[in-house]
């Protein structure tokens, strides 16, 4: 059986690289990787694909239909997976346009090629295309401690920038399944965790700034939940998703394993205090500083639809992911290093120097 091709967009940042990774490793399909190479990507993350012939890496903007036009028309892909957004919360409360670019703009202008492209194939391949949409937990707003978890039934309520321009993306991908019948397929995911995160999110910024004896920023009382997974493990429940899931559906994923940003942080300092005893205890570097503004409570899912329809079960238990999350930035210090530079510097000034430490606060919901 001849290998499907894949048009992969967003593929050079967290979850695309490790899902691409995956997907080569095991041989599911040719890879185009289309991804701006925004801060967020970074070609470094995929450079042992370089000799790799079923993968092609393309410089490129979702939102540039000719672009994406010609590469369906050269790559006759079976699936479009699309990863590529704007991803970071407190990115998007200091200027919220480019996400409505990428995550709104950019999705349909890509749904457009979708389409135009679904419907200039022959019956058979038709049937089979499916446009992948990777979306969020964000999407449906904060739980109460009480909450039943999220099912795909929750109505949206996104609160910040980011996961209104992400359920906005999720609205038009359900329009364009309704309305033109475009095979389409959503996935609502948890917080992921695990090799090529960017070093501005919670756990490598937590690394980071712990190896180095810096302060450890915990945003308000650090209270708040989410429900964290195994990157590998979200690409594994995408691979099935692709593969078995039916056209039009949308699935929850998650971890089952819902921890407080705090505890997160203390289960860090812990590993840290046993690979490196001299700058222990890491917890004293722990510090309060203001909330985030809008700051959701609370995110869990219930996965109960892709155990029961799928078959998928998490494989990582979050101490093993943890241990090895550390292990993997301690080994790969030129990475981080590479993916600091510049940008990244002048975000940890602006999101973080003149933010003030601050007595804990609930400014979220
Ligand atoms: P990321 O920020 O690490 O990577 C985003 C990638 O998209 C980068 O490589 C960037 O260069 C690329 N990109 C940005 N704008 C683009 C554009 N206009 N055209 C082409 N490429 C563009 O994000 P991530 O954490 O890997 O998240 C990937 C997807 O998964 C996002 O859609 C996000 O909403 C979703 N998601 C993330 C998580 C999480 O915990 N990280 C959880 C659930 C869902
Ligand atoms: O829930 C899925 C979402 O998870 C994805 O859709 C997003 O793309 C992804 O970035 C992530 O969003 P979060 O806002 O939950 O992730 P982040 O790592 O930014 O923050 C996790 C929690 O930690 C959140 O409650 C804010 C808090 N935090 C974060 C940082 C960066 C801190 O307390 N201090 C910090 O310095």
């Amino acid at each position: 059986m001849q290998v499907p091709s894949w048009l992969v967009t967003g593929g050079a940042g967290f979850i695309g690289s490790n899902f691409v990774h995956s997907v080569r490793r095991e041989g599911y399909a040719r890879v185009v990787n289309l991804d701006k190479l925004t801060y967020a990507g970074h070609r470094e993350n995929l450079e042992d694909l370089v000799d790799d012939r079923g993968y092609v890496f393309v410089h490129g903007d979702i939102g540039d239909a000719s672009l994406v036009d010609s590469l369906l028309r050269d790559h006759q892909p079976s699936a479009i997976v699309n990863f590529a957004a704007e991803s970071h919360v407190d990115r998007s409360i200091m200027g919220p346009q480019e996400f409505i670019q990428t995550n709104v703009v950019g999705t349909h202008t890509l749904l457009q090629c979708a389409l135009r492209y679904w419907k200039s194939l022959e019956h058979g391949r038709a049937s089979d295309f499916r446009f992948l949409q990777v979306s969020t937990d964000e999407v449906y707003g904060s739980l109460g401690p009480h909450d039943h978890p999220f099912t795909e039934g929750n109505q949206y309520r996104p609160n910040s920038p980011y996961a209104a321009s992400k359920a906005a993306a999720d609205h038009l991908v359900r329009a364009y399944h309704e309305t033109f019948g475009l095979p389409t397929l959503t996935t609502n995911c948890s917080n992921n965790y695990g090799p090529y995160q960017h070093p501005e999110k919670l756990i490598p910024l937590m690394i980071g700034n712990g190896r180095s004896d810096r302060p450890l920023p915990v945003y308000g009382d650090g209270l708040q939940v989410r429900d964290w997974l195994y990157v590998q493990d979200h690409c594994d429940a995408l691979r099935l998703v692709l593969e078995r899931g039916r056209a039009g559906e949308t699935y929850n994923i998650g971890g089952d394993c819902e921890r407080a940003n705090l505890d997160i942080v203390h289960a860090l300092c812990r590993l840290l205090d046993n690979a490196y005893p001299q700058g222990a205890p890491h917890a004293r570097l722990v510090t309060h500083v203001a909330d985030r503004l809008g700051h959701d409570r609370r995110y869990a899912i219930d996965a109960s639809k892709m155990h029961r329809e799928l078959g998928w079960q998490p494989r990582t238990t979050f101490d093993e992911g943890l241990a090895y999350t550390l292990r993997w930035y301690a080994e790969h210090a030129d990475w981080v290093a590479a993916v600091s530079a510049g940008a990244h510097e002048r975000w940890i000034e602006t999101n973080y120097d003149n933010r003030g430490s601050t007595a804990v606060n609930g400014g979220g919901k």
